[in-house]
């Protein structure tokens, strides 16, 4: 939907209900409006929300939810506590809910009308719920149920959890996902507090983006506060057979049972991590981090949900090797969480800054040459990036600060604004050095903490205290606002990617590299697993059968249990027509739920007609298994 449709919509609800919402108001009043040209007003800087924050905004919000599991459907009131400017409406965002009634009132409520505005099946927003209210209430509370299809909410049967016994359920918020599981303002703009009371089945601990307990209640009633003022894509839910481990300095993982041990030693360097992150940009704010291991269908590898960031299992390789995605996750804790994007057009500020923040925790903890095979992985991937968006529909997306209008928000979620996003924080260390880069950094968490901001609000914010103060011109218009990646933008160097480099040419060239040289024989734990993507990515796609049966032979790379060995692998599978892959890219396909690594197969896959079929032979068989956020990128994809 674009901006148009959307407001000659809202000026067909001004008409059709208008006699509801403006029950009582004189001529004049009903004339003037004002709600909907406050709404016009508000939606021109967020296209993604109906509401009119600038109008009325939440700032606590009180829950009260059951999670019934035989129904999937979760019985909720959001009680919200709201600023009142003087308005008569109050506009929430809603997609999926039945609205059961709605009153006002603290202490003694009293019923009010609502009209919930039309909805359209390609409209992402979902629904305006107009409420009438006066221009003196301060208390609106919604009764309502989700339904069983939210698009936030991936309800699990036994049998996709490790343990196979109980019931999972988690959310998903970011973008514009929390309107389909609690009626909200929903936009990043605003921030609000909110508690929880949480009722669930007895065998099941509840945990929320909140201060939580680490033990399962008796009588399945759990209580949660969130005390400092987040976006409500932050607010989050994960309900199952939850064990708890500390692993010390304010810092822990829930896991099924099963899992508990395994993530312990996997994440062990959480508290390190924690500890490079506050020596390089200061205190952290939110007291507890703690880490929740979901089941295979999470759409992410990690979601930073305040004080409780979201994982998949796949993070558990074995070896500590994807702890990086944490490392992302606790930076998200300064950039994204305490600074926040005030719309999804400037969605590079949150995630730019955390993958330049997450590189400089991953140098501090495991050294420059490391950090420095991470960024390129990362780099090449920018590059391919780039090069498809400029030959898409959109090749203004290879802009940082985004035009979005009308579209889905996910949209944004490319390398652009992560790594392009990062390659410009890169390039002012380079010219302006460390340390007054990170003094800068520093400062700007601190100036702008707990608030949310947009890319123009930056860009001043970078003159007056970076660029003017040290006389220093630099080409940030240029690198913001315009399309590709600019000339001077900083570039990495990886000896040891070099090496792999004449590795994979040799190889492919007939070498035999597994051949014991003194003492040394080319094994799996012989390189780090950047180093093997790299090498994979690094031999053609044309590669010869014998070449990758010769792989497979002395590496197998087929039965490899790391998911971003196996993606690389996969992909170099079934674009030089290996078979022998099939067996085990189909159980992948049908397990794994993170979008990173499904898409891209899928897209490889498509490319021939065999193999078009074959996808989507696999994907009926696994689309149970995903949650909203896959299911309908790979869906988008085959259609
Ligand atoms: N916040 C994102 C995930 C996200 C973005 C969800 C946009 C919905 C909409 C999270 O921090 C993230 O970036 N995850 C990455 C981690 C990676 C870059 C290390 C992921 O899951 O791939
Ligand atoms: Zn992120």
């Amino acid at each position: 939907m674009n901006l148009k449709t959307l407001i000659v919509g809202i000026l067909f609800f001004t008409l059709a209900f208008g006699a509801v919402i403006m029950e009582g108001c004189s001529p004049e009043e009903n004339t003037k409006s004002n709600a909907y040209q406050q709404f016009i007003q508000d939606s021109v800087f967020d296209l993604h929300t109906y509401s009119n924050t600038k109008m009325i905004k939440t700032k606590h919000l009180s829950l009260d939810l059951d999670v019934n599991f035989e129904k999937k459907i979760i019985y909720g009131v959001a009680r919200h506590e709201m600023i009142n400017y003087g308005t008569d409406t109050a506009i929430f965002d809603i997609r999926d809910l039945d609205i059961q009634k709605i009153t006002l009132g603290k202490t003694k409520e009293k019923e009010t009308d609502f009209v919930i505005g039309p909805w359209d099946k390609d409209s992402l927003l979902g629904q305006p719920l107009i409420v009438k209210i006066t221009p003196k209430t301060k208390y609106i509370n919604i009764y309502y149920k989700t339904s069983p299809n939210s698009a936030a909410i991936d309800w699990l049967d036994p049998e996709l959890t490790e343990g196979k016994k109980h019931p999972f359920l988690y959310t998903q918020g970011q973008a514009i996902l929390t309107r389909s599981w609690i009626p909200v303002q929903g936009t990043p703009k605003n921030r609000i507090t909110y508690q929880a009371n949480v009722k669930v089945p007895k065998d099941l601990m509840a945990i929320m983006s909140a201060k939580n307990d680490t033990k399962i209640h008796e009588d399945g009633i759990y209580h949660f506060k969130m005390t400092k003022p987040i976006p409500c894509y932050l607010i989050a839910l994960a309900v199952g057979n939850l064990s708890y481990a500390s692993l010390g300095n304010h810092t822990g993982v829930y896991a099924e049972p099963e899992l508990i041990d395994a993530c312990a030693k996997e994440f062990k360097d959480l508290p390190e991590i924690l500890n490079a992150a506050e020596r390089i940009y200061g205190k952290y704010q939110w007291d507890q981090y703690d880490m929740v291991i979901l089941p295979y269908s999470f759409p992410f590898g990690g979601m930073e949900n305040p004080m409780l960031t979201f994982a998949n299992p796949t993070l558990i390789a074995g070896d500590g090797s994807l702890i990086s995605v944490i490392a992302h996750e606790l930076a998200h804790s300064w950039s994204g969480n305490l600074v926040t994007n005030a719309t999804w057009n400037d969605f590079w500020l949150n995630e730019g800054f955390t993958v330049y923040f997450e590189n400089r925790i991953m140098e501090e903890l495991y050294g420059k040459e490391t950090a420095d095979m991470l960024a390129l992985i990362e780099f090449q991937e920018l590059e391919q990036e780039i090069n498809t968006i400029q030959k898409g529909k959109h090749p203004e997306d290879t802009r940082l600060k985004l035009a979005l209008n009308g579209r889905d928000p996910d949209d944004g979620m490319t390398d652009i604004a992560y790594v392009k996003g990062a390659m410009f924080l890169k390039t002012l260390e380079r010219d302006l050095g460390r340390q007054r880069l990170d003094k800068f950094l520093k400062n700007y968490f601190k100036q702008f903490a707990f608030k949310t901001i947009t890319s123009e609000v930056f860009v001043d914010y970078l003159h007056d205290h970076l660029l003017l103060p040290n006389n220093f011109s630099f080409n940030t218009h240029e690198w913001i606002y315009e399309e590709g990646l600019p000339k001077n933008c900083f570039h990495i160097e990886s000896p040891r990617f070099d090496q792999i480099k004449t590795l994979a040419k040799d190889f492919n060239q007939g070498k035999n590299i597994f051949k014991k040289k003194i003492g040394k024989k080319l094994e799996r734990k012989t390189y780090i697993t950047q180093e093997w993507m790299a090498f994979l990515r690094y031999l053609p796609d044309s590669i010869s059968k014998e070449r990758m049966l010769l792989l497979d032979k002395h590496l197998d790379f087929t039965h490899w249990k790391n998911a971003e060995i196996q993606t690389e692998w996969f992909l170099k599978g079934i674009r030089s027509g290996y078979q022998p892959i099939t067996k085990s890219l189909e159980q992948f396909l049908t397990k794994v739920g993170r979008r990173k690594y499904i898409l891209p197969l899928y897209e490889a896959l498509i490319k021939t007609p065999k193999g078009k079929t074959w996808a989507k032979k696999v994907f009926s068989k696994a689309k149970g298994h995903y949650h909203y956020v896959s299911r309908k990128s790979v869906e988008d994809l085959l259609q």
